[in-house]
């Protein structure tokens, strides 16, 4: 999929000056007794609102946070991302907004380079059900739009994609434009030698991106208690490890297709208690792959196999990485990731192509240290996933072409 849509920089100065910016940003951040402890998507999205504030712009911003499924419900409330916001922009006015008949009134009374935050749109029903109707209140509050939520393009909601059928024009922010400048550079004429790390507990949502990976990179490594799945599709038994019974036959499959390119672990970290719970485990040993004891429960990649990938990746020109190597929550289960993340700084510098998926990988890159080190982060979990696996993003195709 190509995407050659309009954005911000694309827009006259008389469609933007005085003129009232319908932003929707991914403000879906993790909150903890009401504050937000991560602020990467808040920060990410505020190069948009800078250049849009300089450019004398009254800027709406829109975003959900978490499901709270159509309802009113306090603890998904935006107002800790508010305060969060008041910090990052403190000469800038910002307020926050509570209803849609509040908001469309404030936003005819906003002056130029004033911000309104408006609460968690998922309070309303319209907005999974991308209702016409509402998304139709919400054009009404903007004289242009701004997708700049790349965590939500793939979602087509009143907010990310309804709205963009009413509102024109309708552009992309900084944030999404530098997520598909990246994340393109992985699907279309990539630079070889290309290689994708994929990791996480299960196969079953990784099924399209391994496919669509597989006819484009020159090797695919395989981590994360997936490998498992793997491991007895080939025959091997692995103990009381993490397995999809019911993918044995698919990984028998992809194991085909990906012969010369699929690259399995060949050594684990495995204990014989594990209580996912509470992130706790017995006794660490390393064992091959093909001798995981009868109690063995796998928990990372083994030292062997670190040095394996990092030979295998030691002259790519572009890397993609998407999911954990293993437990890396636990301390002593987190080398294989971290080992990896480490590895992916170091050849950065020798100017390969570092490209993080979102989710669990950017967590593990964030725990490493290591976000600055590479060459792209994304923010979207299910988005940059989505866009792997060469799918088309809802709220990326209903922006303006150029
Ligand atoms: C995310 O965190 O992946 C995005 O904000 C989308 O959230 P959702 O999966 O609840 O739509």
């Amino acid at each position: 999929m190509k995407y050659n849509i309009k954005s911000i920089d694309d827009l006259s100065i008389e469609e933007v000056k005085h003129k009232r910016a319908l932003i929707r940003v991914d403000f879906n951040v993790p909150i903890q007794n009401g504050k937000v402890i991560n602020d990467l998507r808040i920060r990410s999205s505020i190069s948009t609102i800078n250049k849009l504030l300089e450019l004398e712009t009254k800027i709406i911003l829109i975003s959900h946070l978490g499901r709270p499924k159509g309802k009113r419900n306090p603890e998904f409330s935006l107002k800790p991302v508010y305060e969060e916001l008041k910090k990052l922009l403190p000469k800038t006015n910002i307020y926050f907004i509570e209803t849609i008949e509040e908001l469309k009134n404030k936003s005819n009374q906003i002056q130029p380079k004033e911000i309104i935050l408006f609460e968690n749109i998922r309070f309303y029903e319209g907005e999974e059900k991308n209702d016409l109707e509402f998304a139709k209140q919400l054009a009404e509050c903007g004289d242009f739009y701004v997708n700049d939520a790349f965590g939500s393009a793939h979602r087509a909601h009143a907010s990310t994609e309804g709205v963009a059928r009413f509102l024109k024009p309708a552009v992309a922010g900084y944030l999404i434009k530098k997520e598909i400048d990246y994340l393109s550079k992985a699907i279309s004429n990539p630079e070889h030698p290309y290689i994708a790390i994929i990791g996480g507990a299960k196969i079953s949502g990784k099924i399209d991106v391994i496919e669509n990976l597989l006819k484009i990179t020159d090797k695919l490594l395989i981590g994360g208690a997936m490998m498992f799945t793997f491991y007895r599709a080939m025959g091997y038994s692995t103990g009381k490890s993490l397995v999809e019974e019911d993918k044995i036959e698919l990984a028998k499959h992809l194991l085909e297709k990906g012969k010369n390119k699929i690259i399995l672990p060949v050594d684990c970290v495995v204990s014989n208690e594990f209580d996912p719970k509470i992130m706790k485990h017995g006794a660490l040993k390393e064992v091959s792959f093909d001798s995981i004891p009868e109690d063995g429960i796998g928990l990372d990649i083994g030292s062997k196999t670190i040095e394996k990938f990092k030979q295998e990746l030691q002259n790519a020109k572009l890397v993609v990485w998407n999911g954990p190597m293993g437990v890396f929550e636990i301390p002593e289960t987190a080398k294989g990731t971290i080992e990896i993340a480490k590895y992916l700084a170091e050849i950065t510098k020798k100017g390969c192509i570092t490209i993080i998926g979102g989710g669990d990988s950017a967590s593990a890159i964030e725990q490493a240290g290591l976000q600055n080190s590479v060459s792209h982060v994304s923010t979207g979990g299910g988005a940059s996933l989505e866009f792997l696996e060469g799918k088309e993003l809802p709220g990326i195709v209903i922006l303006d072409k150029k």
